[in-house]
């Protein structure tokens, strides 16, 4: 039994990197905070928006900034494309910087946004993102208008110096705008002290707050500046005024919002966050750490993730080489749950498990590593 307030699930689950495990509670929290004010209460958007509102209260307290500055989104590939919509790229500078190792989802979206002006440029795969001067190479370019950081990547497991990247950018006049997606729930962070234009992410993964829960985070200097085209009465500065012929933007991040909300899945999400909240961010990574050090020490020759604290993210990535299929074979015989992408098998210990389950995987990996 994992000593957190989390679901457990048969066999040993190590995919937060995709889907963290709901939290103790999550289902009735759901009950009482969207059921029961719609079936016994009448009409419940009042508390269904006090409810979004702890959502951005939750968001606030975990992760930094105010609640106001966050606006809830379904995702993060329509919070980019509404964002990168919202902004007039200036032609001497319209490049907008990405790495070709970011989320394959990021990358669609700034593709399309090449019709409003931007230009895509990707930093090759096999850069190492995890060094400043590697950014700092790019973002010299006196055409660089944007830079999009993924804060920990989700194929390499490598964790970018956001806010050495994000404070060099404004420095240049550059944007910046970072993808938490793999970041927020497992590693600890104040972001509005990183310089950063706009941080974009989700509740999906570690924090085990189910999918539909995304957020964009506006530092309040550029909100402003930003016209999103994708509006509704929720982006008005007034949304009961109901005067077809007078829109005026919201005057913080809600103007992102667009029309009416979704609502369950923020009440979720609000509940997983308070519930990180109380276990501690700090608690939680320390945890992750010790889990995946033991399978990191198990076979140090197939790591193909950084180990260095600051360089990583939750994921341990393995590479068994030759041995991959008995690896897996052994994997399944023991119910572990994990995926497999180009660099090798993404293993993810987090709060649904203990020791003693990590030390069998452990035993494994050793056990084939060294035949
Ligand atoms: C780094 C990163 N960004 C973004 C996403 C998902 O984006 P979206 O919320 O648009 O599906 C993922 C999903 O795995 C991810 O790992």
């Amino acid at each position: 039994m994992s000593q957190f307030p989390v679901e457990p699930v048969e066999g040993i689950y190590l995919q937060s990197h995709s889907v963290g495990r709901p939290w103790l509670g999550a289902q009735q929290a759901v009950a009482d905070r969207f059921f029961q004010p719609w079936s016994e209460q009448g009409e419940p958007w009042g508390q269904w928006l006090e409810g979004i509102g702890r959502f951005q209260t939750g968001l606030a307290k975990l992760i930094g900034g105010k609640p106001e500055q966050f606006c809830p989104q379904v995702n993060l590939s329509s919070a980019l494309t509404k964002l990168l919509g919202a902004i007039e790229p200036d032609p001497k500078r319209a490049v907008l910087l990405m790495c070709e190792e970011d989320f394959p989802s990021m990358v669609f979206v700034a593709q399309q946004a090449q019709a409003w002006g931007w230009q895509l440029r990707l930093i090759p795969k096999g850069s190492d993102v995890t060094e400043l001067p590697m950014w700092q190479s790019q973002l010299t370019r006196e055409d660089v208008g944007l830079v999009f950081v993924t804060q920990v990547q989700s194929n390499t497991g490598q964790q970018a110096p956001v806010e050495s990247i994000c404070s060099f950018a404004r420095d240049r006049g550059i944007r910046s705008v970072v993808d938490i997606a793999q970041s927020m729930g497992i590693l600890p962070m104040q972001i509005e002290s990183w310089q950063a234009d706009a941080v974009i992410g989700s509740c999906v993964k570690w924090l085990g707050g189910g999918p539909g829960a995304g957020f964009i985070w506006l530092c309040p200097e550029f909100i402003p500046q930003l016209a999103p085209k994708d509006v509704g009465w929720f982006s008005h500065a007034n949304p009961f005024e109901f005067d077809p012929h007078h829109f005026e933007y919201h005057d913080e991040a809600a103007r992102f919002w667009g029309g009416t909300p979704s609502v369950m899945p923020y009440l979720l999400a609000a509940y997983a966050l308070e519930q990180a909240a109380e276990v501690g961010i700090e608690r939680i990574r320390a945890h992750n750490l010790a889990l995946v050090d033991m399978l990191v020490v198990s076979c140090p020759q197939w790591i193909r993730s950084p180990t260095e604290v600051h360089r990583r993210g939750g994921t341990v990535i393995i590479d068994p080489g030759a041995r991959l299929a008995d690896v897996e074979e052994r994997l399944v015989k023991l119910k572990v749950h994990y995926d497999r992408r180009e660099l090798g098998l993404r293993l993810s210990p987090h709060l649904c498990n203990t020791p003693e389950q990590l030390q069998q995987v452990a035993e494994l990996l050793s056990a084939l590593a060294a035949k």
